[in-house]
């Protein structure tokens, strides 16, 4: 996955992933490291992703290939093969939150692989990104009110979901037991919240180890997955009761 480009995975992705490679770690290794390492950057996550959020769009918007605008670059055998195993923390209907949906492609993807299992699923999406949102709510017209701009760090929702997803690197490390709590509060009982972490095949950087930064920050892991050559995307995820 390509995001080098990208102000928000600079300062988010790399810092986590750039990390765990500097210093060899992963798993509890990685997360004894959060606990250690001082913060990288004391700006409110909103203020900072907000001002990215364009130049972001206008990356992904380079192309018009619905992969690439999902901010992968690696075809759609690949995407498969690397996204798919999310599909493992799908247990049951309900809807299906994707927090920094981009153009809905993920989103739209899960719903057809739930369907494969005979799980019906409802999608529902945030982004920073107007006219990605604009182009999720396109791709899925009959659940267009569903997707919205918004900046997950400033966001209060007033309903919950069964399923809401989202990537580690929408928080900088030093917040991550924020940003998860945060997620978490949005999942309705009876269930999950789903966190994944990609890595980069062409910049040699491993997935972070999801499922030890929840343990780290106190949440019970129920599963985990992990997809695509050298097991480059990581997912873990943690029932609400
Ligand atoms: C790599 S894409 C993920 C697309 C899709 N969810 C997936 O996993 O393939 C990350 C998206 O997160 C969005 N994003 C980043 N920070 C965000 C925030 N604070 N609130 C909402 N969306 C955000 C970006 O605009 C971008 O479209």
């Amino acid at each position: 996955m390509l995001l080098l480009a990208s102000p928000v995975f600079v300062l988010g992705f790399v810092s986590w992933a750039g990390m765990a490679i500097a210093l060899g770690l992963t798993g509890l290794t990685y997360v004894a490291a959060v606990r250690w390492m001082s913060p990288l950057d004391s700006a409110r996550p909103a203020t900072r992703t907000m001002a990215s959020s364009e130049s972001l769009e206008s990356v992904y918007l380079q192309s018009d290939d619905p992969i690439e605008q999902s901010g992968f670059h690696g075809g759609r055998e690949r995407w498969v093969a690397e996204r798919s195993p999310i599909i493992e923390a799908i247990h049951r209907a309900g809807d299906f939150l994707d927090v920094g949906c981009a153009n809905g492609l993920l989103a739209a993807d899960v719903v057809d692989w739930a369907a494969d299992r005979g799980f019906e699923l409802t999608p529902h999406g945030i982004d920073l990104g107007p006219r990605l949102t604009e182009l999720a709510r396109e791709r899925m017209p009959e659940y267009a009110r569903n997707f919205r701009v918004a900046d997950a760090w400033s966001w209060h929702p007033d309903r919950q979901w069964t399923f809401v997803y989202s990537l580690l690197d929408l928080s900088p490390e030093e917040l991550v037991c924020e940003w998860i709590g945060r997620l978490f509060s949005w999942v309705e009982p009876g269930g999950r919240l789903i966190v994944g972490s990609y890595g980069s095949k062409s910049r040699g950087e491993p997935p972070v180890d999801v499922a030890s930064v929840f343990a780290h920050c106190g949440l019970e892991v129920t599963g985990s997955s992990f997809g695509g050559e050298g097991s480059i995307t990581r997912f873990a995820w943690a029932n609400k009761e």
